[in-house]
């Protein structure tokens, strides 16, 4: 059957990967409010067409953080790439190439960066930084990202602990013995406990911001006091996320979000968008409400599924 929308993707990823693999893509935290609702929120906005505007060439380049992409949409960061096809984050970082777009590999890839630098030379990759409890851990996973050619470092701050998603403890998931989060091999027998640093405040950007001289870009962002605070402290773009409605539930829609923060951020600094990204549409509101560029997460999971 011809796959004619991301949806197509969805079901066919929802028929042929193992459950445990597919609810672990399409989970939520608690009651799946917030993730349902990036979707839902789109459907609230209605377009304000105009007529007659010669739409018979049209270029939709734009560029992030100086660098040119063929079209405004990049792959947001998604840990467990190898889930979904064998040859994992290599695969989504080739697709990201051939399509000129961005690709934000996630410190729970389970390909080196080295590995996924390797697989699309040249490409415009991002590195996705969690700030370890072991500072040194995260120091050294910056260093071997902008030695190895990725041009920005994205920051997530929107877990301090893990969501509860409860497919996931009914399911009892967990990575596959014959996978392994090959960024941080080693790091797991320094530290028993969740290798995530819960006390991370504003003071970390300062840290970071000397550790390197990538562009920052702060990723779970959705207010325009925490988009101040970012701009206070340095960081070069925001990604306006609620990381695909995985942790904090009842927290806003991202599109709904992204107005006042847009409205805050004045065009000082980047403002970018995930979160129910699903239709060419949907980037269209986006783009229209402020957003440079938008991400998608799930869907690029799915294509993969699919190779
Ligand atoms: C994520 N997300 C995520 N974010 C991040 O910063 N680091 C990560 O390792 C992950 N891992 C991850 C795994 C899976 C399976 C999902 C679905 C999501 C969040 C991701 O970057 C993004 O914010 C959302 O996925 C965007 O929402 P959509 O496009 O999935 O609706």
């Amino acid at each position: 059957m011809a796959m004619v929308c991301l949806s197509d993707f969805e079901a066919y990823a929802k028929k042929y990967l193992p459950k445990i693999a597919w609810d672990f893509f399409a989970a939520g935290a608690d009651d799946c409010i917030t993730r349902d609702e990036n979707i839902l929120a789109y459907k609230r906005i209605y377009l304000r067409p105009r007529m007659l505007r010669d739409v018979s060439v049209m270029d939709i380049r734009t560029k992030l953080q100086g660098t040119e992409i063929s079209f405004p949409v990049g792959i947001a960061p998604t840990g467990f790439h190898q889930l979904a096809w064998p040859d994992g984050e290599k695969s989504t970082a080739r697709a990201a190439k051939a399509m000129n777009i961005c690709y934000i590999a996630s410190t729970y890839s389970t390909c080196t960066l080295e590995e996924i630098s390797t697989a699309a030379p040249g490409s415009l990759q991002w590195f996705q930084l969690y700030i370890h409890r072991k500072r040194a851990v995260s120091q050294q996973l910056v260093q071997r990202a902008e030695a190895l050619g990725f041009k920005g470092l994205v920051l997530t701050v929107d877990l301090p602990y893990t969501g509860k998603r409860r497919d996931d403890i009914r399911n009892g998931f967990r990575l596959p013995p014959h996978m392994k989060l090959k960024n941080l091999e080693g790091a797991f027998e320094v530290c028993k406990m969740s290798l995530l640093d819960p006390s991370v405040t504003w003071n970390d950007i300062s840290w970071l911001r000397n550790l390197t001289y990538l562009p920052i870009i702060i990723k779970g962002i959705l207010t325009k006091e925490d988009a101040e605070l970012a701009i206070r402290h340095g960081v070069q773009g925001i990604i306006v996320s609620n990381h695909g409605g995985r942790q904090l539930d009842g927290g806003p829609a991202t599109i709904d979000a992204l107005v006042e923060i847009v409205e805050a951020v004045q065009d000082r600094i980047e403002v970018y968008l995930d979160g129910g990204i699903r239709k060419g549409s949907d980037v269209l509101k986006a783009l229209a409400l402020g957003a440079k560029c938008v991400f998608i997460g799930r869907p690029a999971l799915w294509g993969l599924t699919y190779k």
